[in-house]
């Protein structure tokens, strides 16, 4: 199998895409840690999903927003499986508020959990992988907006950038010592986080045809990205970013 005995931690893990990449590494052979903060149910059902097909997985519940519930979250890999090969920093949220209408509360809120999370994830990770030696993967699920505005959104679009230079720059930084960063920039996917727009049949109609392959993605097509760039078969790429968004971001009306 693709990720065998290759330990991943992934935040936000039990739903969306989280979800399917854990489901989607478990099914190659990988060790899995979980991390949640609500819905220890959602977690438990998933454990139970993965273990019934033969997969090892276990649930951390830590607030990726905190600096010591993330390192918590790494030594739980360690203490469970010995020693962690990938982190995917993947929990994310948006509020859809333009530079006007943005709060303070707001702001620190999208900052916190996709980007700041990302920061100190990367952090504990890239610790632990030093520690350990023979190297690691840091992947980031970022968006198509870490480089392609979003009007209305825009202090997930300012994350979103900033994940996009902290791959860059970090990826650099640890590249000496066999330490790769990498992201994934979905565009639309079915997941909650779209949920104002698949649940509005116009809404949707104007997204779909948006997208040159003319519909959203399935969590499960970004998993199996996550798949490929932990599994030993993209071992040069660092610093970059993998875009897995049905043609969206270079889609043009042509006037
Ligand atoms: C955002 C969605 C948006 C999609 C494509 C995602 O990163 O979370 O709200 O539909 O990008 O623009």
């Amino acid at each position: 199998m693709l990720l065998d005995g290759t330990t991943i931690v992934v935040t936000g893990g039990n739903s969306g895409i989280g979800e399917q990449i854990c489901l989607a590494a478990a099914a190659e052979g990988a060790n899995i840690v979980i991390d949640y903060v609500v819905h220890p149910e959602a977690t438990d059902a998933l454990i139970a999903k993965i273990e019934q097909a033969g997969g090892k997985a276990v649930g951390v519940e830590a607030d990726i927003t905190k600096a010591d519930d993330l390192h918590r979250m790494v030594q739980t890999a360690v203490d469970t499986y010995g020693r962690l090969d990938v982190l995917v920093n993947n929990a994310g949220v948006e509020d859809r508020k333009s530079l006007l209408e943005e709060t303070e509360e707001g702001y620190d809120r999208v900052m916190a959990i996709n980007m700041k999370s990302a920061f100190f994830g990367s952090q504990a990770a890239a610790k632990q992988f030093v520690a350990q030696g023979g190297g690691g993967l840091i992947l980031n699920i970022s968006s198509v907006h870490e480089d392609w505005p979003m009007p209305g959104n825009l202090a997930y679009c300012v994350a979103k950038g900033g994940m996009r230079m902290l791959a860059r720059s970090g990826g650099v930084e640890l590249g000496p010592r066999g330490i790769r960063m990498v992201n994934i920039a979905p565009g639309a996917v079915d997941t909650p986080i779209n949920t104002a727009t698949t649940s509005d049949a116009d809404k949707l109609k104007q997204l779909d045809a948006a997208i040159p392959l003319g519909r959203l993605a399935e969590p499960k097509e970004i998993a199996e990205v996550v798949v490929f760039l932990a599994s030993g078969k993209a071992g040069y790429m660092t610093s970059t970013t993998v875009t897995v968004d049905g043609g969206i971001s270079q889609g043009s009306v042509g006037l």
